[in-house]
């Protein structure tokens, strides 16, 4: 285990992805206006696709810094969504949700459910809970997304049962546990196309399938849960001195430029598309890193359920095509 072979600061700075290089909180070299809460964002009404990158507000890549970043500033967009989240806008939105078996996709089905929606999920297997949520005949169970013939049997099923999907959000993910690294001769090229054919192809079958089948409503929203691991341009932070975690941050580096392709493809259709970073939750996935979630502000999966949602509420064909981390709402870099 990764925990076992590494001092502290080493440990703190190999699990990017969801994390940040150091632990000290020290004072921003940055300009100011790097750091401008959400809340006086300007730019949502224009297409940020023309827009010049010196105009666009991305995030911060140190998750350390972002986090402390937003306490001092008392970003209440960025420390409590629920200033901003008003769940009401899902009444009557038919929502698809994918690995809403457990951890944060259960959350979204559950928020989502609280506020109206009919959530059907596909996922590998089922359990009471979730099908007394949504019901039984909303969950497809069975469905690993990176089955073709599961997953588009599942979207005719879809269909024939009524179709007009208003959201379909694609949050089924894995990442392997060890980390891998060259120099430690631990790359597992097996493990490696596995969270490619779930993390990368899995949204890429999902949506396919989604507008092949026709189930689909005619503005529906195609929303990808990613990973800012996907970012390349924050791996000279994030991992930096160390890289690591190959397969992982691949697989969200090619399920961006899956998005990226979608959204370019499917404007023509009226269908955006939205890649999100959930940020850092509390999850079976991220429990590997439990000794850095308080510092890192890593959230319930239930605040990450409404950070995810609330992107997903906002997006439009103005965004399509965009990655963005829910955490405070700015834009993550390629
Ligand atoms: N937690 C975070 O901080 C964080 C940060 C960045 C990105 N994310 C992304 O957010 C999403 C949810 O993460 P999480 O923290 O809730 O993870 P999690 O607790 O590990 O849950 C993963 C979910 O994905 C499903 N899944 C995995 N492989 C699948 C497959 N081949 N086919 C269908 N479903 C599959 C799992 O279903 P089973 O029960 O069948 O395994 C489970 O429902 C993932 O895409 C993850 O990469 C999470």
């Amino acid at each position: 285990m990764l925990f076992i072979r590494q001092t502290p600061i080493v440990l703190l700075s190999v699990v990017v992805g969801f994390l940040a290089p150091k632990i000290e909180v020290v004072a921003w070299a940055q300009p100011a206006n790097i750091f401008l809460s959400t809340t006086t964002r300007t730019t949502t009404a224009l297409n940020m696709a023309e827009m010049s990158d010196d105009k666009v507000e991305y995030s911060m890549p140190d998750q350390v810094k972002r986090f402390a970043n937003a306490q001092e500033t008392n970003n209440e967009r960025f420390l409590d969504i629920s200033t901003v989240y008003n769940g009401g806008e899902l009444s009557g939105k038919r929502i698809l949700v994918t690995g809403g078996n457990r951890g944060l996709g259960f959350e979204i089905t559950k928020e989502a459910v609280s506020n109206g929606a009919s959530v059907i999920v596909l996922c590998r297997s089922t359990n009471d809970e979730l099908e007394e949520l949504v019901g039984k005949y909303n969950v497809y169970s069975g469905v690993d997304v990176s089955d073709n013939v599961a997953v588009d049997k599942a979207f005719k099923r879809i269909k024939s049962d009524g179709g007009q999907l208003d959201y379909v959000i694609n949050n089924a993910g894995y990442f392997y546990e060890p980390n891998e690294t060259i120099l430690d001769a631990s790359l597992n090229f097996e493990e490696q196309l596995k969270q490619i054919d779930i993390c990368a192809l899995g949204p890429l079958r999902v949506n396919a399938a989604a507008v092949n089948s026709k189930a689909l409503a005619d503005d529906a929203r195609l929303i990808i849960i990613t990973s800012q691991a996907g970012s390349c341009e924050w791996r000279a932070t994030q991992n930096k001195d160390t890289g690591g975690d190959y397969g992982h941050h691949m697989s969200r580096a090619a399920c961006n430029i899956g998005g990226a392709l979608q959204a370019e493809e499917l404007r023509k259709k009226g269908y955006s598309v939205l890649l999100v970073h959930p940020g850092f939750n509390r999850t079976e996935m991220t429990a590997k890193y439990k000794d850095i979630w308080d510092i890192e502000g890593a959230v319930e999966p239930s605040v990450g359920a409404k950070r995810v949602l609330y992107e997903a509420m906002k997006s439009s064909m103005e965004t399509t095509g965009q990655f963005v981390n829910a955490e405070d709402g700015l834009r993550i870099p390629w």
